[in-house]
């Protein structure tokens, strides 16, 4: 921290200021960054609040994926990260060129990715879709159409069951973070708490063997709305942990027991409070998609978007 501030919080406040910056978190930042963002939310939040901001310089604290999907959407912004290292290794388990071959053997299927995936895999793909939305944007495709859904195994299966889609491959990848809950801490926790909620993030690895016993299956977003309006006391929460923090800030009253605390995503965590400071300070590290591959990834998003 530059000495001239009382703190770590002064110093990113008067940064912003000064960059006319806006700051956006994923719901799996550090609580600190949370507390510091102007919005925190859900990939799909995130990507409609870049999409609308009248700000200059717009630092994601998030992950890489994140990052150019908001530089896909701004072209004219500066978008940067706290650490340019902050991947996703669900997103790392799709290629373009798999795109591409599958393409080729099924020319008139439709292509749908969540938005866990590079610029350059969106840029191949017909639909982009987030985990709060991937059931109304598949049901919005003819049913005669074949899909290919990636890169997510288990989002794939829970939306190929709730829309009844038969002719829907899923690529068969996951999330390193989602799948370290287990169905087994899972039922011992209900068995704990026999009054508590149980929300369920579709990423999750035992979705196929819980998803019967989840009282509503959301994403990080659908999370903090539903306690929101629920009369429940106690809720066992299945995804990444940074989410409690924000449901606790929502809600002190209430209990949030996380199904497994080892599900913390290392990428997440990457970003920190001095990192940010410095990210604004000195402008860095800027993440920008090349405009010909920005507007071929662009019209999956833009499609999502105007489905939602
Ligand atoms: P949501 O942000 O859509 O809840 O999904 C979380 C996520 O996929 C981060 O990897």
């Amino acid at each position: 921290m530059n000495k001239f501030y009382n703190s770590i919080q002064d110093e990113i406040a008067t940064l912003k200021k000064n960059r006319n910056a806006i700051i956006l978190a994923h719901n799996y930042q550090m609580g600190d960054i949370q507390d510091v963002a102007d919005f925190t939310g859900d990939s799909l939040r995130l990507a409609q609040e870049a999409a609308k901001t009248t700000k200059d310089v717009i630092v994601f604290c998030g992950v890489h994926f994140m990052a150019e999907t908001a530089s896909i959407l701004c072209p004219d912004k500066k978008v940067l990260v706290p650490d340019l290292e902050a991947g996703c290794s669900l997103a790392d388990m799709i290629r373009p060129e798999d795109i591409r071959e599958w393409k080729q053997k099924h020319p008139a299927g439709v292509v749908v990715c969540y938005i866990n995936t590079s610029a350059s895999v969106k840029a191949e793909c017909d639909y982009c879709c987030t985990s709060s939305n991937a059931e109304k944007v598949v049901a919005s495709i003819s049913p005669d159409k074949e899909i290919l859904f990636v890169p997510d195994f288990f989002l794939g299966t829970y939306v190929k069951q709730k829309t009844g889609r038969e002719k829907m491959e899923l690529w068969r990848g996951y999330c390193p973070t989602h799948v370290l809950i287990q169905s087994h801490e899972i039922d011992k926790l209900r068995a704990e708490h026999p009054k508590a909620e149980f929300l369920m993030h579709p990423e999750c690895g035992c979705l196929t063997k819980s998803m019967h016993l989840a009282d509503r299956i959301l994403s990080t977003e659908g999370m903090v709305r539903y306690v929101h309006e629920s009369a429940a006391q106690e809720f066992i929460i299945a995804t990444e942990t940074g989410i409690l923090h924000r449901l606790q800030k929502d809600h002190p009253e209430k209990t949030f027991i996380p199904a497994s605390p080892q599900a913390v995503c290392s990428f997440m965590k990457m970003n920190d409070m001095e990192k940010l400071a410095r990210a604004l300070e000195n402008l860095q590290y800027e993440v920008k998609v090349p405009k010909e591959l920005a507007d071929r990834a662009r019209l999956p998003i833009e499609r999502m978007l105007a489905i939602v």
